[in-house]
């Protein structure tokens, strides 16, 4: 598959390269970053975004903050806080955090997590394949440049297409950011898989027609008992899948299940800028200075959840008992 990946290692010149995920599809503009502090601010700003993708960055910003001198406590202080719901943010601060003061050592574990990911999603992309057959929904964008491997829930899709499994993709436009019609056309158009734009609140029309056969999306964090945050809009997705008999997967590395979370309630919901909703890439589309609210994800309760595609394989309910079987052999 032909995939463009958020970043790129330069040795020569000790600079994370990202591409400027704001600016796509239209542009290909990569951003030189050269500190924890230009890492946070990137992943703050959407610059990078995606669960793992922000995993990486983070993980590197940690690097690029030995070699900065920046003071280390801060550099992971302020990288914690860039954005709060994906867990993976915090799996890969908590990965760096014994290599503090080694540069060779935090370099070394970067590159880890990273290898990680690519390993990973070839395995979350084979068992995905598996449940997937006719035509697939999907949700957000959870492709290569979300993860910087080969994708989770687009993973699986593109995996799906190329065993003659699938023959057509719905993509959720996903308002407010637009990930989907910006990043996932982009990524399905590239990898060669037919596949349809829709706003979100087509989803129900198409699975009353009969024309979606499952839905499988990304996700940021999920708790114990199989609850999940992911994109907003996901939630809604899941009761539409529910109503229509329609099969409903959230796929995710199990460095994406919060150990410490019995179940969704608890997990933090980013609050981000109204204006991304009262407006269209800076268009205004309300009335000057009318209230909007922008939660950038919700939780899908585990009951709606027919599998979980991880790595490990496919799991059905009771989820906390395959979670914690899954996570106990890792
Ligand atoms: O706000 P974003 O664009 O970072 O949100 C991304 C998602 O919700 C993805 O579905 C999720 O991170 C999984 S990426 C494999």
């Amino acid at each position: 598959m032909e995939r463009t990946l958020p970043y790129r290692w330069d040795a020569e010149t000790n600079t994370l390269w990202l591409i400027d995920q704001r600016a796509l599809p239209q542009k290909e503009e990569w951003i030189p970053v050269r500190s924890a502090r230009e890492a946070a601010r990137a992943i703050k700003e959407m610059v990078v975004r995606g669960a793992p993708a922000i995993g990486v960055t983070a993980a590197y910003g940690m690097v690029l903050a030995h070699l900065a001198g920046e003071d280390l406590d801060e550099a992971e202080k302020l990288l914690a806080a860039s954005r709060p719901t994906a867990v993976n943010l915090f799996y890969a601060l908590e990965k760096m955090r014994p290599h503090k003061g080694d540069l060779e050592a935090s370099l070394k574990q970067a590159r880890e997590i990273w290898r990680e990911v690519e390993e990973t999603e070839l395995a979350i992309s084979k068992n995905g394949a598996r449940v997937l057959k006719g035509q697939v929904l999907t949700h957000c964008n959870t492709g290569p440049i979300a993860t910087g491997g080969y994708g989770t829930a687009i993973g699986a899709i593109v995996e799906a297409y190329r065993q003659g499994r699938i023959s057509h993709v719905w993509v959720d436009e996903t308002r407010p950011y637009l990930q989907g019609a910006r990043l996932t056309a982009w990524e399905l158009q590239k990898a060669g898989v037919p596949a349809t734009l829709i706003t979100d609140n087509m989803a129900a029309h198409f699975m009353k027609l009969g024309e979606v056969d499952q839905v499988i999306v990304g996700v940021d964090r999920m708790a114990m008992n199989g609850d999940f945050a992911n994109k907003i809009g996901t939630y809604g997705l899941a009761v539409l899948a529910h109503y229509h008999g329609v099969s409903f997967y959230p796929a995710l590395p199990l460095s994406s299940v919060d150990l410490s979370l019995e179940s969704g309630q608890d997990i933090p919901i980013e609050e981000r800028s109204a204006e991304e909703v009262t407006s269209i890439k800076g268009v205004p589309i309300a009335p000057a200075g009318f209230p909007a609210r922008h939660p950038a994800f919700d939780v899908t309760p585990h009951h709606l959840i027919t599998g979980i595609v991880t790595e490990k394989g496919v799991f059905y309910p009771p989820f906390d008992e395959a979670l914690r079987n899954a996570l106990a052999q890792n």
